[in-house]
């Protein structure tokens, strides 16, 4: 194994966003920091190996690396997208939980904005907790990836150079700029259906939006159209057009925080396909049925948007709209948020799982198609769009070489 991959210093310098000495230390320490993380990797000798050493030396392969089961050009390949997808989530995830999640020593400055916290506890009083729990997850995920690249040898993966958005100018919005953009999402709710039905996106099911949201903001954007004093009634929600305002802002984020996991639990699922050494597929693996765990909670609180007695709450601004799903056909009933068998291998039962699972639909160009839809990257510039499409090529190009 080279101490640099060539594809990946290719894909790096298409776009230049060389990771700083002192970022890629940043990115070790906070790896080589967690407790867990040295126990399982037999790591603890080396907390004191700057990590700008480690990977000029390959010090780290030694160190962590196996004689057998070396990773391939093609499993660093997965591995760099899914960093760069779960940096993308962290940054996304660090914004709501700004405004939205539970302050707490690890995270002292998450849930700013109180009006936006009472909206989402609408939802589910628990919503701030899992809302800083999620980001926890999302910030652990990319850290580890990138401190198994670079035990590998590997250049850490760092969209720095991106991050040019200017940050919501609500209260939780902070001053750090951003890579993603939640002020005007158009989020794709079709997941509610395709997991209720019994036909498969993998053999051309299509499937329309339980809930049409468009251009709508996720997170508050201006104080003085929802100040964050102000505070939600319980529902059901009053007309008091400022309210509705939020509450529908909070809704939809509900929608959108599933809409994001599921989209991960594909993509992983997806990627563990074409994974060869049993280490990373081990990753893989492990990761994605995160992204599904998180998914299975987002599914069962955005239900809560679309039933007694949230129902109804109409965006005075946008228009979204909120209906009660539990009025129609059994098929949108919000407790049945358990994945429906359906058709998975030909000629055999239906099965309860994870769907799409094919490159079309959930490899790493289609999320980063599916993510570029909704809105998320509105802002970015030409270059964020060439590095991670390309990111997402050499994933998908992947192959298993086993046999
Ligand atoms: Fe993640
Ligand atoms: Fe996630």
């Amino acid at each position: 194994m080279t101490v640099n991959d060539e594809r990946a210093n290719a894909v790096e310098n298409a776009a230049q966003p060389e990771a700083s000495d002192e970022h890629l230390q940043k990115i070790w320490d906070r790896v080589v920091g967690r407790r867990a993380f040295l126990r399982q990797a037999g790591l603890a000798s080396a907390v004191a190996v700057p990590a700008s050493a480690i990977v000029a030396s390959g010090a780290g392969a030694k160190v962590l690396g196996r004689a057998r089961d070396q990773p391939t050009k093609g499993d660093f390949a997965i591995l760099r997208f899914l960093c760069a997808a779960e940096i993308i989530e962290s940054d996304l995830w660090e914004q709501y939980a700004g405004f939205g999640g539970q302050a707490s020593a690890g995270r002292p400055n998450d849930g700013q904005n109180g009006f936006y916290v009472s909206a989402l506890e609408n939802l589910d009083s628990d919503m701030p907790q899992y809302i800083s729990d999620n980001t926890d997850d999302e910030e652990s995920h990319q850290a580890f990836i990138n401190g198994y690249l670079m035990s590998k040898g590997q250049r850490p993966v760092s969209l720095e150079p991106f991050r040019t958005l200017s940050p919501s100018q609500a209260t939780g919005g902070g001053t750090k700029k951003r890579l993603t953009n939640l002020t005007g999402l158009n989020v794709d709710t079709s997941w509610y259906l395709r997991y209720r039905a019994v036909t498969n996106p993998d053999f051309g099911a299509t499937f329309g939006q339980a809930v049409t949201i468009k251009n709508q903001p996720v997170i508050p954007v201006s104080d003085a159209e929802t100040p964050p004093g102000d505070t939600e009634s319980a529902p059901p929600i009053p007309a008091d057009p400022v309210q509705q305002r939020m509450q529908a802002i909070a809704n939809s984020a509900g929608f959108h925080f599933a809409m994001i996991e599921q989209g991960g639990s594909s993509l992983y699922t997806t990627m563990s396909l074409k994974a060869t050494s049993l280490e990373v597929l081990r990753i893989v693996v492990a990761i994605g049925g995160v992204e599904t765990n998180h998914f299975s909670l987002w599914h069962d609180k955005a239900g809560n948007a679309v039933a007694d007695p949230l129902a109804g709450v109409t965006d005075p601004k946008t228009g979204t709209t909120f209906p009660n799903l539990n009025t129609g056909s059994e098929a949108t009933q919000t407790n049945l948020i358990l994945p429906e068998p359906c058709e998975f291998i030909p000629g055999l039962p239906d099965c309860s799982v994870v769907r799409p699972t094919i490159d079309a639909l959930a490899g790493a160009q289609a999320a980063v198609a599916a993510l570029t839809a909704d809105g998320l990257f509105n802002g970015q510039s030409d270059d964020f769009f060439r590095f991670i499409k390309r990111l997402a090529r050499d994933a998908d190009a992947a192959k298993r070489e086993i046999g």
